[in-house]
């Protein structure tokens, strides 16, 4: 078992991989060339100050869903980032749109050619733009444990960026390469250079935030991984579905970052004596963050997530399914037709005044029911979290806000909505909206708990230790070796 799984990944090119480089001179070339601009990179923008760190990493070393990680002390800039695809299905179909049925595409078909390109490099745009954002975070925190996840995510994200990378530079020639040296160009928040989606130039400035980021953001990344891993062009699916595997960590981090936030918060009100979670002053004199202000975050990353969706009704969106380039989130588990020609979906729109759902084309539809699933994915995380408060016996329940609420793309970008869903005017929301979303004053509060805590087995005031460690260590183990 152990031979087989080491067999299909090739360690003996620099750039470990199971697509067979070594026989692909020409890719093999274009990415040698692409790796010391890359490093720069990571020298320049990865996690600062902690380049010569050993850190506890897992490595991607097969693709096999029973065993594909090997865990070890690793020096980031030595982190072996390699290609990696899930392995071919053996007569694959495209599962959707007009060449639903007809088998998947080895190569990019002309015609969509274009189309293509613009989803690689956007989802590529991602992956580094986050390690950019989450760069200064290893200096404030809470833990070797959670400075270790940081830096798991980090080498993660670098290596979705490999990812891409691949797919531009095998199957889109000249302006593959020429998209992949841009793709190390652009800077999270650059006023000239920016990354190319709006969350993705926000600042993550603690670790709360990061932790919200992981949760909400990384997950609007996995629902457009898993779209373009329903994909007929088969590399795009292939690399997607492996890269999703990687993904589900980023979420449990962001997940459990937060409950675990949640869960020292509550403890500590009940040590406390503290009932009222609003009593904000007193709950912030125990050194944890409040539950307002944890909801306000949420509502923050959010809205903010939603905005990635893009516009609720878009042809550019019924174009790429129809096209076959970009399916639904678990496109094989839904009782349609797949082609959604004549079929309707209901979608929130802002007509006479009034918030109302409409039946709309399904095919213009489509971002707006990935968004839907999103919301439901997201849900379904908010309900651990509430279990969690439940469970002390705090009187708090953490919720989505509307989806309109603070939004700056598609059907609600011109109105004010509150987190309840009622439309508001300007002068409300200019009176309230500092209770709907962190103000400086919970920015400062929040970042005044940020100091770093590096002996193994403890943990910052504000947040609770994990349940259980990474690769089942210890409570105490060492997760980064920090260079002296
Ligand atoms: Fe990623
Ligand atoms: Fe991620």
């Amino acid at each position: 078992m152990e031979a087989t799984m080491i067999e299909s990944v090739d360690y003996t090119t620099k750039i470990p991989n199971n697509v067979n480089l070594a026989e692909d001179r020409q890719v093999l070339r274009a990415l040698e060339s692409w790796h010391p601009g890359y490093i720069d990179w990571w020298m320049d923008m990865g996690p600062e100050g902690f380049q010569d760190a050993e850190v506890y990493l897992r490595t991607a070393i097969s693709v096999d869903p029973k065993g594909w990680a090997k865990f070890d002390y690793v020096k980031m800039p030595e982190y072996r980032w390699g290609i990696l695809l899930a392995p071919k299905e053996d007569d694959r179909k495209i599962p959707f749109g007009r060449h639903k049925g007809e088998p998947v595409w080895q190569d990019i078909p002309g015609e969509y050619r274009a189309m293509l390109r613009r989803l690689v490099v956007i989802q590529g745009d991602t992956e580094p733009a986050s390690v950019e954002q989450q760069r200064h975070l290893g200096k404030t925190a809470p833990s070797l444990y959670d400075m270790r996840n940081v830096f798991q995510v980090n080498v993660e994200e670098g290596r979705h960026l490999w990812a891409m990378v691949y797919i531009l530079q095998k199957y889109f020639g000249r302006d593959g390469r020429e998209e992949a040296a841009e793709l190390l160009k652009r800077r999270s928040g650059d006023a000239d250079k920016p990354r190319m989606l709006g969350a993705f130039n926000e600042a993550t400035p603690d670790w709360l935030s990061f932790h919200m980021f992981t949760f909400f953001t990384d997950r609007d990344g996995k629902m457009q991984l898993e779209s373009l891993a329903q994909s007929g062009f088969d590399p795009l699916s292939r690399t997607c579905r492996f890269m999703l595997t990687e993904e589900a960590h980023h979420m449990f981090v962001g997940e459990t970052g937060v409950g675990r936030t949640i869960q020292r918060t509550c403890e500590a009100m009940k040590a406390a004596g503290i009932e009222d979670p609003s009593d904000i002053g007193k709950v912030r004199d125990l050194g944890v963050i409040d539950l307002p202000t944890l909801q306000k975050k949420l509502n923050l990353h959010y809205s903010l997530s939603l905005d990635l969706f893009g516009s609720e009704m878009s042809t550019n969106a019924a174009n790429t399914f129809t096209a076959g380039v970009k399916g639904r989130f678990q496109e094989a588990k839904i009782d349609d037709d797949h082609q959604l020609e004549n079929a309707t979906y209901p979608v929130l729109k802002f007509v006479d005044g009034e918030i109302k759902r409409i039946d709309e084309p399904a095919l213009t539809a489509i971002n707006m029911r990935l968004r839907d699933d999103y919301t439901a994915d997201c849900q379904r995380g908010l309900d651990r979290w509430n279990k969690i408060i439940d469970k002390t016996g705090v009187g708090f329940k953490l919720e989505l806000p509307h989806v309109g609420f603070h939004r700056e793309i598609g059907e609600f970008k011109d109105v004010k909505v509150s987190p309840a869903g009622k439309l508001v005017d300007d002068a409300t929301w200019t009176r309230d909206s500092s209770q709907w979303l962190p103000s400086k004053d919970d920015g400062d509060f929040i970042g005044s708990l940020m100091q770093r805590v590096v002996e193994p087995g403890k943990f910052a005031s504000w947040i609770a230790p994990p349940r259980v460690g990474i690769d089942n260590k210890p409570g105490d183990f060492e997760y980064v070796k920090i260079a002296a």
